[in-house]
């Protein structure tokens, strides 16, 4: 009888910050030997394969399917294409109420057609509530990953014992300002607004809050729960979980060849997952600058900034007298076009770099690079950190309030930027924070711990490093269950 390679189906939360960090979770189980069924929504995946022209190389969306070993299928959320993706209670709820059938459906097609069974689901931890039942059905052994920081899930693990302790109320919306010491290991203090589920209206904020502890819940008895970190960066909260519910760092899953210098996600025989094309010309732009240069900006794929934000952000940009490269996505202001302060792509066209999209992993890898203007999404926080890359915060929502005070009083690798009272970042702040962060006293600290960490987590991936020896249990359990 034939070698049958374990099939392994991943589904990640429909969003950009979730699905680069699956696919780089598919693409080591392939190396490792798995078949891998990357199960993408319909949404995303016709913009998938639209941003990076699939169709222009001759593929069909058939062969796309099973390129790279991996077949990416896609299902549908439920909502029409006209609605926003990024109404987060209204995507959760259509989720939960259409996915899990069409997911079921999907299950039993390819266990009655094809000759590879499932042998595992690796689910993302936000969709674990509609996408685990089948797992109990068929007895399919499962895992799930959390994309985020461990001290996020930690949070959200933590979420019954802190009702019970009355520091959350039980609907998960506070009825006054405070700020909210929940007493977790090495967790700052944190204000009642910036919790993970506050996006929104109050309504929205219950929805997503009564989410994320059914997604909680459903994780509680499976196999494993593997994060996206590592020991050194994350140790105290790490070993605050109890026993039977350890989560196991395996990460910076950051594929290694862009720690070995500045590469093009194109010549890496990875599967293209932006939502956006890659505009490659910035590496070459890159190139010209001088080592440590550029001050390289990006909000991640979700952040949206109004005009007045934007306008003092770019006048802020450009104060600091040097040179930068920022993505301006197609819909990072709030209205339908990009209004550039008046005069301001011709005064820095010599020393400014404007994309909608950039090879970031490629970006933050470049000798040029100096700091990063980051909103703090998870990735970006690791990918910096992964890189020596100091960093310069404007968190938006979501996690990304509890990864920014991480990086600026607990790990002390960057600054962060201040709002006024209306939302504004002042000029004067931004130029202010690129001085501290590039050439002050404080700057020369901030490397340095940041060089530490990017060793670290290297290490930690490395044959022998923790996260090494954590994925391969995670594999061996997975592949053997
Ligand atoms: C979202 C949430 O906002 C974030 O807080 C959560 O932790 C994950 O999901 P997002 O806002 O998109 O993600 O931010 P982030 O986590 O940083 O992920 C963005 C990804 O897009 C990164 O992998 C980054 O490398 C990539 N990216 C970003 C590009 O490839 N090019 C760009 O120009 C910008």
């Amino acid at each position: 009888m034939g070698f049958i390679k374990p099939h392994a189906v991943l589904v990640p939360f429909p969003a950009q910050g979730h699905i680069n960090p699956m696919m780089q979770l598919a693409q080591k189980l392939v190396e490792d030997g798995f078949i891998v069924t990357f199960v993408n929504t319909d949404f995303n995946h016709a913009r998938i394969f639209q941003a990076n022209n699939m169709a222009k190389s001759g593929l069909s969306t058939d062969e796309v399917e099973i390129c790279h070993n991996i077949r990416l299928v896609s299902i549908s959320d439920g909502l029409a294409p006209q609605d926003s993706r990024t109404d987060f209670a209204k995507l959760t709820n259509s989720m939960e109420n259409c996915m899990g059938h069409s997911f079921h459906k999907l299950i039993e097609e390819i266990n009655e057609k094809e000759q590879h069974n499932v042998t595992c689901l690796i689910v993302d931890i936000n969709v674990a509530c509609w996408s685990l039942d089948i797992a109990k059905q068929y007895h399919i052994p499962s895992a799930a990953i959390c994309p985020a920081s461990a001290a996020t899930y930690a949070t959200f693990y933590n979420i019954p014992n802190l009702v019970s302790a009355g520091l959350l109320p039980s609907n998960g919306v506070f009825k006054e300002q405070k700020m909210v010491d929940y007493s977790l290991p090495s967790m700052p203090p944190i204000h009642c607004t910036r919790f993970a589920w506050m996006v929104g209206s109050e309504e929205d904020q219950e929805i997503l809050f009564h989410y994320t502890l059914r997604n909680i819940e459903s994780v509680r008895d499976i196999e494993s729960v593997i994060c996206n970190t590592f020991l050194d960066l994350e140790a105290t909260i790490l070993n605050s979980f109890p026993e039977q519910d350890l989560v196991c760092p395996v990460g910076p899953l950051i594929p290694s060849q862009f720690f070995n210098g500045n590469i093009s996600q194109s010549n890496t025989g990875l599967i293209a997952t932006g939502f956006w094309a890659e505009e490659l010309q910035c590496l070459e732009w890159l190139d010209k600058q001088s080592p440590e240069s550029v001050i390289y900006v990006s909000f991640g794929s979700l952040v949206i900034l109004n005009e007045r934000q934007f306008e003092e952000f770019a006048l802020g940009l450009e104060a600091t007298q040097r040179p930068f490269l920022w993505v301006v996505r197609n819909d990072l202001l709030d209205g339908t076009t990009t209004v550039f302060p008046s005069g301001f792509t011709e005064r820095i066209k010599d020393r400014g770099c404007l994309v909608s999209w950039a090879p970031q992993l490629s970006v933050l890898s470049h000798p040029s690079i100096a700091c990063f203007v980051t909103h703090c999404g998870w990735n970006s926080t690791l990918e910096s950190i992964s890189m020596g890359v100091p960093m310069i915060c404007w968190p938006y929502f979501a996690d990304q309030f509890l990864n920014c005070s991480y990086i600026a009083e607990v790990w002390k690798i960057g600054l962060v930027l201040k709002a006024n009272n209306n939302g504004i970042m002042d000029k004067l702040e931004i130029e202010t924070a690129v001085e501290r962060v590039l050439s002050d006293e404080d700057g020369v600290e901030i490397r340095k711990r940041v060089r530490k960490l990017k060793k670290s987590g290297r290490d930690a991936v490395k044959e022998g490093g923790s996260s090494s020896i954590n994925y391969k249990s995670f594999l061996n359990a997975t592949k053997n269950s």
